[in-house]
């Protein structure tokens, strides 16, 4: 099943043009998969080749199997996606680089995992929950924030997350 945080998001954006939407660390393509059918062009990069076989040849889904946490630039187009969307997936080092792939006007969705989160399941090591207001202390000095809220979410399941919304542009 897919976010439906990450859903009305893009429901928000009343896209009526073709757009350029990256999935971060795609994993099986739950959000990309019905995402992609909605005028919306998906490049989705993960490290698992055969999460990404799943959904390689569909239309409009072009599959990037690349691991996202090494010193070798990432092969993504810079300043090229008018949204991106990374859910369920941390890491620190290379993080605000999601900001030059973004074109200007363009929006940063990001659903994970935060602190607090421990005490129902996992994941439940530091290295991937955010810490109080991560998410906003990282991408606020060069994105417009528009949406924050950090808490419990009960989704099936009880979890404690991080989602923010932002924009890129001249402010
Ligand atoms: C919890 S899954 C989330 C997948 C997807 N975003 C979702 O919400 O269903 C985390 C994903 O990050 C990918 N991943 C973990 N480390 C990675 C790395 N170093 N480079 C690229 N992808 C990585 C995993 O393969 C996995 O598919």
């Amino acid at each position: 099943m897919y976010s439906k945080w990450i859903f009305n998001q893009i429901e928000s954006l009343k896209i009526r043009k073709k757009i350029n939407l990256l999935d971060f660390a795609s994993g099986n393509g739950r959000n990309c998969i019905p995402l992609s059918k909605k005028n919306i062009i998906v490049t989705a990069i993960d490290k698992d080749q055969e999460k990404l076989n799943r959904y390689k040849n569909f239309k409009n889904i072009n599959t990037v199997c690349f691991d996202l946490e090494t010193k070798e630039e990432w092969p993504l187009v810079k300043e090229y996606y008018d949204v991106i969307i990374v859910v369920n997936y941390l890491y620190r080092p290379k993080i605000t680089k999601l900001i030059t792939l973004l074109k200007k006007d363009g929006f940063l969705f990001y659903e994970t995992f935060s602190s607090g989160n421990e005490s129902y399941g996992s994941p439940q090591n530091p290295k991937f929950l955010l810490k109080n207001r991560e998410l906003l202390d990282t991408f606020s000095d060069e994105l417009l924030p528009l949406s924050f809220y950090e808490g419990k979410i009960n989704d099936k399941k009880i979890s404690v997350k991080q989602m923010a919304s932002f924009k890129k542009g001249v402010f």
